[in-house]
């Protein structure tokens, strides 16, 4: 499977693509000796690369990706669900640089390095259990997990509604998953670090909302404030203040909070696998 391959299937621009390919052909020698580095996660040598450099890297390094997926037996769609995360990347560099490119290099070098999975709804990361600094705890005494033992870091992509029953389905393909292909990687449950899992959200959107029901799926740890991470999910990379106006109760809570300068929280919660 070549670059140029994939990148039809990712759905990438075709423009932005064979723009990207270019500068790899002519920079083959730097792309080569580079990619060990990206294939292993590490990207701190792109710095000062432009996006549409740092998307040429990610596409010189795919072809390496996919050949190590069919060693490992894992299913083409998994390669092909994981990596749509590039454009939904290069879409929101775009939204807020104005930009062409994959500016979010580091989010992607974990998906070439294969720590990140998307399975179904959902993306996997392996992790260690943690609690944010800082933290303001909540029952940390009922947790059962230890911290720094091995677990899966859950994350939610962008681009469609978080039907509960896609991301149960997914949870339970995930366990198949990592039991098959990640035998020897032992682990008691999954994490995440999102704003999604807010319990407040409930006097707001309701007992029915998917992001409510969402929530419903892990027992939180701690909170920390995370007002950016809240309005950039909630209104867009753009941060255009002046021009917000709420469409729906949960733009409408966010707005509120932010002109009462009230934090907004990233939440650490838990579910057993
Ligand atoms: C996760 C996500 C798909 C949930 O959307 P959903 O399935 O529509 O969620 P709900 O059904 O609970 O939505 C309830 C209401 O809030 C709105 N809403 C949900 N997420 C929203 C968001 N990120 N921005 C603005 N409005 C949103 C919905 O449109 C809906 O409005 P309506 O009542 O007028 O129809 C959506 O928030 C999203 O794409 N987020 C970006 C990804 C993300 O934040 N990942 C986590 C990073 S830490």
């Amino acid at each position: 499977m070549t670059a140029k391959d994939i990148c039809i299937k990712l759905n990438i621009d075709e423009n932005l693509a064979q723009q990207s390919l270019r500068w790899t052909d002519s920079n083959k020698e730097f792309c080569d000796k580079t990619l060990y580095l990206l294939l292993k996660g590490k990207c701190g040598f792109a710095r000062k690369l432009d996006g549409k450099q740092k998307l040429a890297l990610v596409l010189n390094a795919l072809p390496y990706v996919y050949a190590k997926y069919q060693e490992k037996g894992i299913d083409e769609k998994i390669f092909f669900d994981t990596f749509s995360d590039i454009k939904i990347w290069c879409d929101n560099g775009f939204e807020q640089y104005g930009a062409q490119g994959l500016e979010n290099l580091s989010w992607i070098a974990k998906h070439l390095s294969m720590k990140i999975f998307r399975i179904g709804r959902l993306q996997y990361e392996f992790s260690r259990f943690l609690i944010l600094p800082h933290a303001k705890l909540k029952d940390v005494i009922k947790c059962p997990y230890r911290l720094g033992e091995k677990c899966i870091t859950l994350h939610i992509p962008q681009g469609e509604k978080l039907d509960t029953q896609k991301c149960l389905a997914s949870i339970k393909d995930a366990n198949a998953f990592f039991e098959k292909y990640y035998p020897d990687y032992k682990y008691r449950c999954y994490t995440v670090i999102t704003w999604l899992v807010n319990p407040n959200l409930e006097n707001v959107l309701g007992e029915d909302s998917n992001i409510v029901k969402f929530g419903k799926l892990f027992h939180i740890l701690g909170y920390v404030p995370d007002s950016d991470m809240n309005e950039r999910r909630v209104f867009g990379y753009k941060k255009d203040r002046a021009n917000y106006a709420p469409k729906n109760a949960l733009q409408t809570y966010t707005l509120a909070r932010i002109q009462k300068n009230l934090p907004l929280y990233s939440y650490n919660g838990y579910r057993a696998k």
